[in-house]
């Protein structure tokens, strides 16, 4: 066993007995107890699937690949799905950036240095955006679709298995997530690079050229035509988290997160809605392109003209 291997493991043992002990008291109606839950049959998708049918194609191709991309972003959001079943406290586990990473690229992205904690999963292993590009349509529905994950919070405990969306989503939506990931979510390269050391979770991550060949004058009039209006003409309007981020903090720190929501927007914010927070509208997508955020980007490096919280 290689040594970072085996520290993974003594690491995965630590967090199951950690999910036992912080989770053991949560009974739920069923009678089923954490931390065991069951494996859907995520992971192993993508070799068993049919040929795409008349039905996928067309289903696919009705499919809206920006709802796909809030629902990447928070599917409980989304649907607005009640909070007896999906406490606000867990939400993290159903969300698929939680898991995958803004970045599509799970534990060797930006979650690299991401520690899973009792409200935060463990992050997936594999490569989410070059998967999508490698397997077709129906494919990648059945790998969202899978049974056997978590479903609500009463019936398997909080851990990095993929929920079972099929009893969570409706299958248009599952089509629209489809769509996102085959289509229309972002090669993150376009917009930055990305340089990572160390192992999941533990590793460190740097963030350079952010922006990639963008021009920040060009950023600012369409700042100013398309954001300054709810944001502000300094970035600080809407203090995104409630608790201290301004948009200049995001272009400089979350790059990753700004390629995402700049475009496709974000559902409601129903955590922030509900810990009286003023800022917790959701944000309409904007009729930008990529070069737009790529300006914005090289715009929001001024910490003059963007600062910080
Ligand atoms: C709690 C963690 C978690 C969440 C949330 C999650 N996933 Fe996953 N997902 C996984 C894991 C774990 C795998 C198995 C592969 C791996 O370990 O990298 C996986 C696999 C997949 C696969 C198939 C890859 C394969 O190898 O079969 C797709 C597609 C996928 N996820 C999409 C999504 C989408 C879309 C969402 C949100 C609607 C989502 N996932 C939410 C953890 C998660
Ligand atoms: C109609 C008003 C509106 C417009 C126009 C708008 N936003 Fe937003 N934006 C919001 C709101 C409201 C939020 C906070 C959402 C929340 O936290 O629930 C937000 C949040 C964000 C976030 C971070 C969200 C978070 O909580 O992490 C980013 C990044 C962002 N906006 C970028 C932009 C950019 C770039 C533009 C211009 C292309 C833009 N927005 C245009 C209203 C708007």
């Amino acid at each position: 066993m290689k040594k970072k291997n085996f520290l993974f493991s003594v690491f995965a043992i630590a967090s199951i007995a950690f999910y036992t002990i912080a989770f053991s008291g949560c009974k739920g109606k069923d009678g089923e107890i954490g931390p065991a839950g069951t494996n859907g049959t995520n992971g192993t998708n993508g070799t068993d699937a049919n040929a795409v049918t008349a039905a996928d194609q067309s289903a696919y191709d009705a499919a809206n690949g920006v709802n796909g991309a809030q629902i990447y972003d928070h599917p409980l959001n989304y649907i607005s799905a009640n909070q007896t079943d999906y406490p606000n406290a867990y939400t993290n586990f159903y969300r698929c950036k939680s898991c995958h990473g803004w970045d599509l690229l799970g534990r060797n992205g930006v979650l690299i240095n991401k520690t899973p904690t009792a409200t935060y999963p463990v992050a997936a292993e594999l490569n989410l955006y070059a998967w999508a590009k490698t397997h077709n349509i129906r494919q990648i529905f059945d790998a969202i679709k899978n049974t056997g994950g978590r479903t609500k919070s009463t019936q398997t405990s909080y851990n990095g298995t993929m929920p079972d969306y099929g009893t969570i989503l409706s299958d248009a939506q599952i089509w629209d997530a489809v769509k996102f990931l085959k289509e229309t979510a972002h090669n993150v390269n376009e917009f930055y690079d990305l340089s990572t050391s160390g192992v999941y979770p533990t590793g460190t991550k740097t963030f350079s050229e952010i922006g990639k060949g963008g021009d920040g004058a060009a950023g600012l009039v369409t700042y100013n035509a398309k954001c300054k209006g709810c944001h502000g003409a300094d970035g600080t309007q809407i203090n995104v988290y409630c608790n201290g981020i301004y948009l200049g903090d995001m272009f400089r720190g979350d790059p990753h997160e700004i390629q995402h929501k700049a475009i496709w927007g974000m559902p409601t914010d129903r955590e922030h809605i509900d810990s009286g927070c003023a800022d917790a509208d959701a944000m309409p997508s904007q009729s930008i392109t990529d070069q737009d955020i790529r300006n914005m980007m090289v715009m929001g490096q001024d910490t003059v003209a963007f600062p910080g919280f």
